[in-house]
């Protein structure tokens, strides 16, 4: 069993199974450089510590200097747990190994990603496992300023060094990971908060009549959400505490306010960037404006990295929850993925009346609380909000459905109906962020659905719907509608997949697997692929949301940003030339691949 479960719904779902089943069953400004002098031939691969072009100690030690003595060498987190490593530590070892399971420990850690394959399995921290730094940076810049930033930037291109961002670490297509590399640790690139009751953009001459914040770029969700708080304002913002502005703004960032205000990256008023030929830089609508486009929605880590953000805030809503359960012990029944098939029919239109939130649905969910019986249940779980609302008028949106599941399938479903208000979106968070877990070797992939593919044949979508969900758990995450489609990000657009401008549903699927498993972690991607192709079937001209993919996603390039993408690798060529910035599945990566541990042209 596994998902990407946003919120503790899972354990509610198994609190109330238990008493149920116990009860009844370019303008870019930054130009190319200028060179008189011809190109010096390019090396066919980026430096490794074996290789003669590795810099000397003395150069690691000049790049330490100048940072202020920020350059780290960080050992594998999970050394610790392993005799015959040099920070071997019996006392410390328990605790990396508790805090492996959460967020917190990842992206504490310099080096440390949430999924393992993405480090190479290459250090786990129990015993018997084998440990190296293989798939870890080499060097780390634990940066604090945008000048610590440019400083590690310009190091690795001159000497052609792999690099790498780290944030939080907790990005599912491995794209803060890089083994041999050279990597710029942008979580502690914080201050204080700077809020704003108008912004005038640098160098434009105009003002934005909009409430906004200044964070820098390692800025963390929660962190954003308790400094507004305190203002009664909020941001358009993920479910994870601690994913940062970095990876999220970029790659587009959908929220429970998404249905309202839009994607995270239509919010966006100004970056600051350090672009890969270490210039540090404006981009908004009046400078450096493809940047600017670039950046919002192009992805993380590729274009230049992000050292601050402005953007827009909302006054705080008051939020009607509710934790929907509809339900049958009676698996295999057809009339399951029949009423799947009807309620996510209804996101549409539930979603145009302010509805946001998150669903699971499943063909058996066995009850493995205690005392909670064996019973194994089939259905759909709900944890969906409307913003300044009434318990009234969320119960007046669920009436009908209910009525109808009722009595097209009489005495087949158990509905399990809670509805609860709090008085601010930071209130609702508090009792509703994503406590998934971490530490897990695990694919994700995601398809993005409209209207149509939700509503044109829901008998066809039965059939779709269970053969999605058959591996396991789906999800349908409402987190676009209204808002994303009628977004107008600054400057006239941003390069988020337009099939956002379309979507309600982020629909998701996720496969684990043993770690050191070569045949198992090929298979989880298989899987992966196989339990979307319905979905890819039923959509076939959308795309998928880049954050939550699977990153070997057959034609990417189109799938993660559609017909944007040609543009993206003009804005890519032209900020950064030598490919400084490389990952993948990322924008204009083509020109390099990894082999082995090794990053080489092809
Ligand atoms: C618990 C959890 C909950 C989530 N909830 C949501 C959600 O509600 N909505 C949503 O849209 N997504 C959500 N996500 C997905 C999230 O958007 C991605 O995991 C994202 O990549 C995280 O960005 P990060 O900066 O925190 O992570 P990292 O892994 O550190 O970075 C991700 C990517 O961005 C790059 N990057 C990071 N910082 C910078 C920077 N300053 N400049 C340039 N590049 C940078 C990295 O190199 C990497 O390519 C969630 C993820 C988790 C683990
Ligand atoms: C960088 O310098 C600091 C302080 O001078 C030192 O503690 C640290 O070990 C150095 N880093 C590396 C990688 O040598
Ligand atoms: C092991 O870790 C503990 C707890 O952090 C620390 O107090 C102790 O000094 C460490 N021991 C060694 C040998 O480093
Ligand atoms: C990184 O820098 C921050 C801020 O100065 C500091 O608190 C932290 O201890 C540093 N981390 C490491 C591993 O050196
Ligand atoms: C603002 O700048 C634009 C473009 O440079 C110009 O066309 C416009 O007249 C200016 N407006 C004001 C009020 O100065
Ligand atoms: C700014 O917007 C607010 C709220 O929409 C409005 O009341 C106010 O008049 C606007 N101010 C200006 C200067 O346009
Ligand atoms: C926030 O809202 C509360 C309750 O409505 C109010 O008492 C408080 O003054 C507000 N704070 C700010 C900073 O507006
Ligand atoms: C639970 O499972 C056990 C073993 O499979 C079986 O013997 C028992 O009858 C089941 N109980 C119920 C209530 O289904
Ligand atoms: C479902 O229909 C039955 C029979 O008409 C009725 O008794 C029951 O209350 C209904 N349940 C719900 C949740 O509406
Ligand atoms: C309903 O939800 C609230 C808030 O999450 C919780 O405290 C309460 O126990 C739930 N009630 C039931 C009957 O599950
Ligand atoms: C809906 O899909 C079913 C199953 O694929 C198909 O048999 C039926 O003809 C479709 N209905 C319409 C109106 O297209
Ligand atoms: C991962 O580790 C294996 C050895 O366990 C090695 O053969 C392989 O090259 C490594 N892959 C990468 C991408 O570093």
């Amino acid at each position: 069993m596994s998902s990407v479960l946003r919120t503790s719904l899972l354990s509610i779902l198994l609190l109330c199974l238990s008493s149920f089943l116990t009860a009844s069953s370019a303008s870019f400004a930054v130009t190319a450089r200028l060179s008189c002098s011809p190109p010096p031939p390019s090396p066919p691969c980026k430096a490794i510590p074996e290789t003669a072009d590795w810099p000397s100690t003395a150069s690691w030690a000049r790049l330490n200097e100048s940072t202020g003595g920020r350059l780290l060498r960080p050992p594998p987190p999970g050394a610790v747990c392993h005799p015959g490593q040099a920070t071997y530590n019996a006392t410390e070892c328990p605790l990396v190994q508790s805090g492996w399971s959460t967020y917190d420990f990842h992206q504490a850690d310099p080096v440390s990603t949430d999924w393992n394959q993405w480090n190479n399995d290459s250090c786990l921290p129990q015993e018997g496992y084998q440990c190296s730094g293989q798939g870890y940076p080499v060097f780390v810049v634990n940066a604090t300023t945008a000048q610590h930033v440019k400083l590690g930037v310009d190091f690795a291109r001159k000497h052609n060094i792999r690099l790498a961002v780290k944030s939080s670490g907790h990005d599912f297509l491995g794209r803060s990971a890089a083994p041999n590399s050279l990597s710029i640790w942008v979580h502690h690139l914080k201050d204080r908060l700077k809020t704003h009751d108008a912004l005038t953009p640098k160098h434009c001459n105009f003002t934005i009549n909009t409430t906004a914040v200044t964070a820098p770029g390692g800025t963390q969700m929660i962190e954003l959400y308790s400094a507004l708080a305190a203002l009664n304002q909020t941001v358009v913002g993920g479910g994870g505490r601690t994913v940062s502005v970095g990876g999220y703004l970029t790659g587009g960032g959908h929220s429970l306010l998404s249905a309202r205000y839009g994607l995270a990256a239509d919010q966006v008023l100004e970056m600051e960037v350090v672009t890969p030929t270490g210039e540090i830089v404006t981009a908004n609508e009046c400078q450096n404006q493809d940047l600017f486009w670039a950046m919002r929605g192009g992805g993380g880590s590729t274009f230049g990295i992000l050292t601050s953000v402005t953007m827009k805030t909302f006054p705080s809503p008051q939020i009607v929850n509710l934790e929907f359960i509809i339900v049958t012990g009676n698996i295999g029944s057809p009339s399951i993925f029949e009423m799947i098939a009807y309620v996510l029919g209804q996101f549409p239109s539930l979603g145009d009346q302010g509805l946001a939130g998150y669903s699971f649905f499943f063909p058996a969910l066995s009850n493995p609380l205690e005392g909670g019986g064996n019973g194994t249940v089939a259905g759909i779980l709900l944890s969906v909000v409307l913003q300044d609302s009434t318990v009234d008028a969320m119960d007046k949106l669920w009436e009908p459905i209910i009525e109808h599941v009722n009595s097209t399938w009489p005495s087949e479903f158990v509905f399990i109906y809670n509805v609860t208000t709090f008085p601010s979106f930071y209130d609702w968070y508090q009792v509703h962020y994503d406590t998934s877990a971490a530490g897990l070797n695990t694919y994700i992939g995601s398809r993005l659905l409209d209207a149509e593919a939700l509503t044109r044949n829901l008998t066809l979508n039965a059939d779709v719907f269970r053969r999605f969900a058959s591996g396991g758990m789906g999800t349908a995450y409402l987190v676009a509608g209204k808002g994303v489609h009628d977004a107008e990000p600054r400057g006239g657009g941003n390069a988020v997949c337009p099939a956002w401008r379309k979507a309600y549903v982020h629909a998701t699927f996720e496969v684990q697997f043993a770690p050191l498993d070569v045949p198992a972690r090929a298979e989880a991607l298989e899987r992966v692929r196989h339990y979307l192709e319905p979905l890819r079937k039923l959509s076939p001209d959308s795309g998928a949301y880049m954050n939550e993919a699977d990153p070997e996603e057959p034609d990417w390039q189109h799938q993660f940003w559609g017909d944007n993408y040609e543009r993206l690798v003009r804005i890519k060529r032209a900020v950064d030339p030598d490919d400084v910035l490389w990952c993948t599945p990322c924008v204009g990566n083509e020109r390099w691949q990894q082999v082995g541990d090794r990053l080489c042209r092809v």
